[in-house]
C-alpha cells in the first residue's frame, strides 16, 4: 500500500523513533509498504516517521545511481564511525522540490538488522549511499537535513511548504 507521506512542517517528523522489537509480520509489511511508497515517489530512501510509523526502519534503493546497489532494509540501525567530510547536494521526500547543499561524512560504517533480525554491517565511501545512510539515520532522531541550513534558508522552505500544504488540502476539500 502506498502511503501519504508527510510534509515539514508536522509534528511526526520530530519524534525520535523507538527501536524494533519484533520481527514479524507487521515489520514485512511495513517494510513493503515503505519501498512502494518510496518507488511511488521516484526516491532513494524512506524512513519510517516519514509515513507516521515511530519506529526505526529505513529502506534505500540508490540504483541506478549507485552501480550494482541492491535494495537495503535497515532495522534500528546506527552510525559506528564516520570520517571525512564533503558538501552534498540534499532533497528530501517530506521537503518536496527543494535541494540544498549539506555538509556531511565523506564515509560511514553503519550496522543494523535486516527483516529477519540478523546483524548487518554496511560501509559507504563518497558514493550516493553515504549520503542517503546519513539522511534517513537523521530522520529516526526526528532530524531533517533543513536543520543544517540557514535560520533565513530554513523560513523561505517553511513558507513554500505551508503553501504547498495548503493548496493540498484545497484539492482535497474541493
Ligand atoms: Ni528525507
Amino acid at each position: 500500500m502506498i502511503h501519504d507521506i508527510l510534509i515539514w512542517p508536522d509534528p511526526k517528523l520530530r519524534e525520535a523513533a523507538a527501536p524494533v522489537t519484533r520481527f514479524d509480520e507487521a515489520l514485512d509489511t511495513l517494510v513493503h509498504d515503505m519501498f512502494e511508497t518510496m518507488y511511488a515517489a521516484k526516491g532513494v530512501g524512506l524512513a519510517a516517521p516519514q509515513i507516521g510509523v515511530g519506529q526505526r526502519v529505513v529502506v534505500i534503493d540508490t540504483s541506478p545511481q549507485d552501480e550494482g546497489a541492491q535494495p537495503l532494509v535497515l532495522i534500528n540501525p546506527r552510525i559506528t564511525r564516520a570520517e571525512g567530510s564533503r558538501l552534498w547536494s540534499e532533497g528530501c521526500l517530506s521537503v518536496p522540490d527543494e535541494q540544498e547543499k549539506v555538509q556531511r561524512a565523506e564515509k560511514v560504517w553503519v550496522t543494523a538488522l535486516d527483516q529477519k533480525g540478523n546483524e548487518i554491517a554496511i560501509e559507504a565511501d563518497g558514493s550516493l549511499l553515504a549520503l542517503a545512510l546519513q539522511h534517513e539515520l537523521e530522520h529516526l532522531e526526528g532530524g531533517l537535513f533543513i536543520d543544517h541550513l540557514s535560520t533565513l534558508k530554513r523560513g523561505l522552505i517553511k513558507r513554500r511548504m505551508l503553501r504547498l500544504k495548503e493548496k493540498a488540502s484545497t484539492r482535497k476539500r474541493g
